[in-house]
């Protein structure tokens, strides 16, 4: 099988690590990728924005399958144009990617299909969020509508920052949506899909806010863990069924199926669970730390969901084991950061047993790696328990060195010391 991949960060390059081990896999191809998959696959340059340029690419390359992992694509309509070259694309049409691109689209599908969510007003005046915040209270929720890179979300106690962050997005044309704190631990679930089928993968968690004990803003997420150990044994299987299978129902039946991973982003509440989000691809952080657990192959499940052929498919095996994933960040991340600083440590940290360094906003320049993005890498450890696992990946970050960088030293350490407990 030939692969394309479409993107350029962690959750690209841990896709390219894990379908370069498997047999059934002849070739990947990453566009326009980063300085670590360009050092185990062809990297293409293209603009992830541009369609039909990722189209030519595809069609040029006799790909096979398509993977595409950003949701800017997505809801673009990349999949789309893929798709009518005849070629198998893992990743939703643009009206289905409507689930991440449009938090009030998501609201009206859940509402449909009766999905547990926090109640939302969508407001387009500053006079309409003043009187949502008041009629929902602090702690206030307050969301861009459309797609703001992991930053969209503020939360907070203080009314006028909440304020602040509504009149920004209204500025820049974008509706607010305010709604209902939801108080309980987040849950990731990653629900692979071709329309009707659905096959869940382990539940994860991300951690959100840049610093440790969860202080600071929110961020596209500084780190990652799985299992989830903490949860009830049933967790997954009630996602399922109260969030993920109806909300694929009411895709198929609006004639605009969901195809590729439905992320379901949700809090465990006091009431129940309830989704804070969906979105169209892959969580980065969290599937670096997925995929580490992962032993049967990946390749298959996807061309399975990108052809409606995944009711065939066998039940992935997952390790038994832990992985922990924890994000290096440059200076000032998740604000303005400078490009260009080297990275040093690479090897020393890939050394460590269990350890993997995912490259996300690193470069090439004169033959060194240099940083190119907030989050710079990721560094990923897998290991018998949480404790181990969290263990080695702390070494290896401790190895790589970038001036001024910045990582959360709490990475699973609650999960892993069983401090985390489900609201009853
Ligand atoms: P989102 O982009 O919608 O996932 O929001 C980003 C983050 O903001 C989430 O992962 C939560 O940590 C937080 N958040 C979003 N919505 C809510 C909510 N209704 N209640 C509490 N926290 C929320
Ligand atoms: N880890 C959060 C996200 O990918 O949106």
């Amino acid at each position: 099988m030939k692969i394309l991949v479409i993107g350029s960060g962690a959750r690209e390059h841990a896709l390219v690590q894990k379908f370069l081990s498997e047999p059934g896999v002849d070739r990947v191809v990453a566009a326009p990728g980063n300085a670590g998959m360009s050092a185990q696959v062809t990297t293409v340059d293209v603009n992830v924005a541009d369609s039909e340029a990722i189209a030519d690419l595809a069609e040029q390359g006799e790909f096979d399958l398509v993977v595409v992992g950003p949701e800017l694509p997505l809801v673009n309509g990349a999949a789309d144009a893929v798709r009518a070259r005849g070629i198998a694309c893992f990743g939703p049409s643009a009206a289905a990617a409507r689930l991440e691109g449009s938090k009030t689209f998501a609201k009206e599908v859940m509402a449909a299909a009766q999905v547990p969510t926090a109640s939302a007003v969508t407001c387009t005046s500053v006079e309409e969020v003043g009187e949502a915040l008041g009629r929902f209270g602090a702690p206030y929720v307050v969301k861009d509508d459309g797609l703001a890179g992991g930053k969209g979300v503020v939360v907070t106690d203080d009314r006028v920052e909440a304020e602040c962050h509504a009149r920004e997005c209204l500025a820049k044309g974008s509706d607010v949506v305010v709604e209902e704190y939801l108080a309980g631990p987040e849950v990731s679930l990653f629900v692979i899909t071709d329309g009707s089928a659905a096959v869940p993968f382990l539940a994860a968690q991300d951690h959100k806010r840049v610093g440790d004990g969860d202080s600071g803003p929110n961020t596209g997420g500084m780190g990652s863990y799985t299992p989830l150990v903490w949860a009830p044994s049933d967790l997954v299987a009630d996602i399922m069924e109260q969030v993920a299978r109806p909300t694929i129902a009411e895709m198929a039946r609006r004639g605009t199926p969901f195809v590729g991973v439905l992320y379901c982003g949700l809090a465990l509440t006091a009431e129940g669970l309830r989704v804070v989000e969906f979105n169209a691809r892959f969580g980065d952080p969290e599937i670096q730390a997925v995929l580490r657990l992962l032993d049967s192959p990946l390749a298959p499940l996807l061309q399975a969901a990108a052809s409606g052929q995944l009711a065939d498919q066998p039940d992935p095996v997952w390790s038994q084991d832990a992985a922990v994933c924890v994000v290096i960040a440059a200076e000032g991340y998740p604000g303005a950061v400078a490009n260009g600083d080297r990275i040093f440590g690479l090897d020393e940290a890939e050394r460590i047993p269990g350890a993997t360094v995912i490259h996300a906003g690193t470069a090439r320049a004169d033959n060194q790696i240099v940083t190119s993005g907030g989050r710079i890498l990721s560094v990923t450890a897998r290991g018998n328990d949480l404790s181990a696992a969290r263990e080695r990946a702390y070494r290896a970050v401790t190895a790589v060195k970038v001036r001024g960088s910045h990582h959360r030293n709490d990475i699973a350490e609650a999960a892993s010391d069983g401090s985390i407990t489900v609201p009853q």
